[in-house]
């Protein structure tokens, strides 16, 4: 049956409009005001905003592997509760989804879990070790829709050049973690005051601005594009401006985390603070937001990095970095970035939906005539506070319990199918 979605302030690229959207099976068939709904599931949207279905493109499913932090059905459940229709998921799963028969069981189980739509990254070099490259012509046919060692940087600067080179003779992209090993030196914060007063060790901004820069000179070298993972400091916004401005091929993202938070939340020693690349200072923060403001950033993801109690609750020094946040990365960019008057909807929904899909080559990204029906229904004006506790995922582990942030999705569809209904 075709479904008529009513009334809603539909978010457009450009834009948002008071209209409603007819849906016939996995297509939008047209969008206009006052369709006629005869012979339609009516979906009441007055009042609602109807947001293009968000393609997170940096998770971590933990799948096949670690299933006790999440896998890909707990984790699906979690993305559509967070008006997220895509998921690209990270390889640092046991085994490493370095290969072909990785992907493919990526690939199986999400079309089993039938819930959103999950495009598996493969990694760079096989492991993760950072040593030789992986499969990735095989991964490529399989279905990967990108390359990334996320979790670590792939230290042999010839090796990362190959795996550049070597990834765009697919038409695929390298999405770089970055971070100079030798110079993080077990630091499990950012190196500054607060690493000072906590005595926890510190992670200086030049490990990560260093192998931005690196990744960016190696693809201009090679002039094929690159993409840059959860930049967090305000030198690492510089770099890639600048490279940006020479015309490198670049594209960037950050993450709720960075524009929201500093190290400052690091003083009562809770872990779900702890992240990898570390929580910054106010100048970083300022820099990230003019960065999603002037275009220099590209898109915002999650890092979705859940984790068990085990793995939290222990001292800092010794518990796991991330931040499971798949469900809270709409409310919290809506609230600290729309409400507060920094962007438009229209300009969120760019970040989080239309860049990731012209990034990755995706579906979708957008709400247009023809165009796949993934969107979600979210009501704007409610109201409510974060507890990591509700989670459909199995990390718990946000450091935004207690927030209070406005926009509640009611509704996600994904392919014209409803997914989730809160
Ligand atoms: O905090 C993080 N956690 N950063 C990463 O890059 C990896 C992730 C994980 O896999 O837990």
């Amino acid at each position: 049956m075709k479904k008529l979605i009513k009334g809603g302030e539909v978010v457009f690229a450009d834009g948002t409009e008071v209209c409603d959207i007819l849906v016939d099976g996995s297509k939008i068939e047209k969008i206009g005001k006052n369709l006629d709904g005869k012979g339609c599931e009516v979906i009441d949207a007055s009042g609602k905003t109807v947001f293009p279905g968000i393609i997170d493109m940096h998770v971590h499913l933990r799948e096949p592997g670690f299933e006790g932090k999440e896998d890909i059905e707990s984790g699906s459940r979690a993305a559509v509760a967070g008006g997220v229709t895509q998921v690209c998921c990270m390889p640092n799963t046991n085994p490493v989804c370095d290969n072909a028969v990785v992907v493919r069981y990526i690939l199986s189980r999400a079309k089993e879990v039938g819930l959103c739509k999950v495009r598996p990254i493969g990694a760079i070099t096989k492991g993760e070790q950072g040593e030789t490259l992986s499969d990735i012509g095989k991964m490529a046919k399989e279905g990967a829709v990108a390359l990334s060692d996320d979790g670590r940087s792939v230290m042999n600067s010839l090796i990362m050049r190959r795996g550049m080179e070597y990834a765009s003779g697919f038409n695929l992209k390298c999405l770089c973690h970055c971070e100079d090993a030798s110079l993080v030196d077990g630091g499990v914060v950012n190196e500054g005051k607060n690493s000072t007063l906590t005595g926890l060790k510190g992670s200086p901004r030049a490990a990560e601005d260093i192998m931005i820069a690196r990744d960016i000179s190696l693809a201009e070298s090679l002039d094929v594009p690159v993409h840059i993972c959860h930049v967090s400091t305000y030198s690492g916004v510089d770099i890639i401006r600048s490279a940006k401005k020479r015309g490198v091929k670049v594209t960037a993202e950050t993450c709720p985390h960075y524009f929201i938070l500093t190290d400052d939340v690091i003083d009562d020693f809770d872990t779900f603070t702890k992240v990898n690349p570390p929580l910054r200072e106010e100048k970083d923060r300022k820099a990230i937001i003019e960065g999603l403001r002037d275009g220099t950033l590209d898109c915002i993801v999650t890092d979705h990095a859940p984790h068990g109690r085990k793995d939290k609750e222990v001292e800092y020094n010794l518990a796991a970095f991330g931040i499971s946040g798949i469900e809270t990365s709409f409310a919290l960019s809506y609230t600290y970035l729309v409400k507060s008057g920094i962007l438009s909807l229209s300009q969120l929904s760019v970040l989080m939906a239309k860049h990731p899909a012209e990034i990755l080559n995706l579906e979708g990204g957008e709400i247009r005539e023809g165009g796949v029906a993934d969107l979600s229904v979210i009501d704007l004006n409610a109201k409510y506070v974060i507890d990591g506790q509700k989670f459909l995922s199995k990390g718990k582990n946000t450091p935004f319990n207690g927030f209070e942030v406005y926009g509640k999705v009611l509704l996600t569809l994904v392919d014209g199918d409803v997914k989730y209904r809160a």
